[in-house]
């Protein structure tokens, strides 16, 4: 019944899906992992094509959704605006350079089976929303799924595999479990902030207690944090934030500890981005990093998580990364599963 509900379903944004459907996915991506370790194969996308349109570069989002319609028996065409004409919004046409996303969309459509769009940062000149509503643009006139793959503001994919991480590492019910959010450090100004809304929005169904740690100019949407704070109301969690990043590992089960841009020096808030001024307020919080001091102030067994790509030495230290607390490559495994079970459940 729930399975029926998401076949031919959009997958934009975690908001618009029900914790039960929410469940469902993950309890695929499970079946699907396991099937895959026992050598079980599913032909459950034979024959079926995904279109995957890459504005920005990525390493795990491709090869994880690659990987996985090849195993799905389906196939994935790997589209670089460079190598296409621009899809782009009504008012944005340069003659025989564009094309509008209203075509491209039905164009895909009567050729495949669904369309992901990764889309953000300098793609977008730094429009907070831009990336968003070009991939609704895509979901408004294709009449196959359209999955985000990022934008700006989500990365749906992502918070699902960290949930899928979190229930293989402390069983489905998250209540009691503490998950520290850090920002730390970065040498980049361009790092983005959809992992840690997508993250929390996430954890936020299953009762955990979240705490977001950063220094006080930083924060994340205040629309997104309103949801994980009802979210956790609802599921018998908390939420709260911190100028102190050792709040993130006292006591912590999981600490996701990962730089982000400030979202108040970027557009809407500037008419500019404002990248010179965000790396001298960086540059304050060099200190702001995840090592093993501070992950001796969480319990013995708890783990580290990063949705990569991260910054060795600026982010995390080299001993986390490689060290036994670190859950990040099982984290960056389960994109695959994750995503299988978003494909075969919507396409
Ligand atoms: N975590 C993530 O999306 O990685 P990529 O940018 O390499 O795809």
């Amino acid at each position: 019944m729930l399975t029926k509900s998401l076949k031919g379903r959009d997958f934009i944004s975690l908001r618009d899906f029900s914790k039960q459907e929410i469940i469902t996915i993950l309890e695929t991506a499970l079946a699907l992992k396991t099937d895959l370790a026992m050598g079980r194969k599913h032909k459950l996308l034979d024959g079926k094509t995904l279109f995957m349109l890459f504005f920005n570069a990525s390493t795990r989002t491709r090869n994880s959704f690659e990987s996985g319609i090849f195993q799905l028996g389906g196939h994935g065409n790997f589209l670089q605006p460079s190598a296409t004409r621009l899809p782009t919004l009504e008012g944005e046409d340069v003659p025989y350079k564009t094309e509008r996303i209203s075509d491209v969309a039905r164009v895909l459509s009567g050729m495949g089976d669904a369309i992901a769009i990764r889309i953000l940062g300098d793609a977008v000149n730094w429009s907070y929303d831009k990336g968003l509503r070009i991939i609704k643009e895509f979901a408004k006139w294709a009449t196959i799924p359209v999955i985000n793959m990022e934008d700006n503001i989500y990365h749906p994919c992502q918070g699902m595999a960290d949930v899928m991480t979190m229930w293989e590492l402390f069983g489905r019910d998250l209540r009691g479990l503490k998950l520290g959010v850090t920002w730390t450090y970065s040498g980049s100004t361009k790092k983005p902030i959809a992992p840690h809304h997508d993250v929390m929005y996430a954890a936020s169904f299953f009762g955990a207690n979240i705490i977001y740690t950063k220094p006080p100019e930083l924060r994340i949407d205040p629309e997104i944090e309103k949801a994980i704070k009802e979210n956790v109301e609802a599921n018998g969690g908390t939420y709260q934030t911190s100028d102190n990043i050792e709040d993130a590992f006292v006591d912590a089960d999981i600490v996701y500890g990962k730089n982000h841009v400030c979202l108040d020096l970027l557009p809407p808030f500037q008419k500019e981005p404002k990248f010179d001024e965000m790396a001298k307020l960086f540059d304050k919080y060099k200190d702001w990093i995840v090592n093993e001091k501070y992950m001796k102030l969480a319990k013995s067994q708890s783990k580290y998580m990063h949705c990569l790509p991260c910054e060795r030495g600026m982010e995390v230290t080299d001993e986390v990364m490689d060290g036994p607390q670190a859950a990040v490559w099982m984290e960056a495994e389960n994109r695959l599963h994750a995503q299988k079970a978003i494909m075969a459940l919507t396409m």
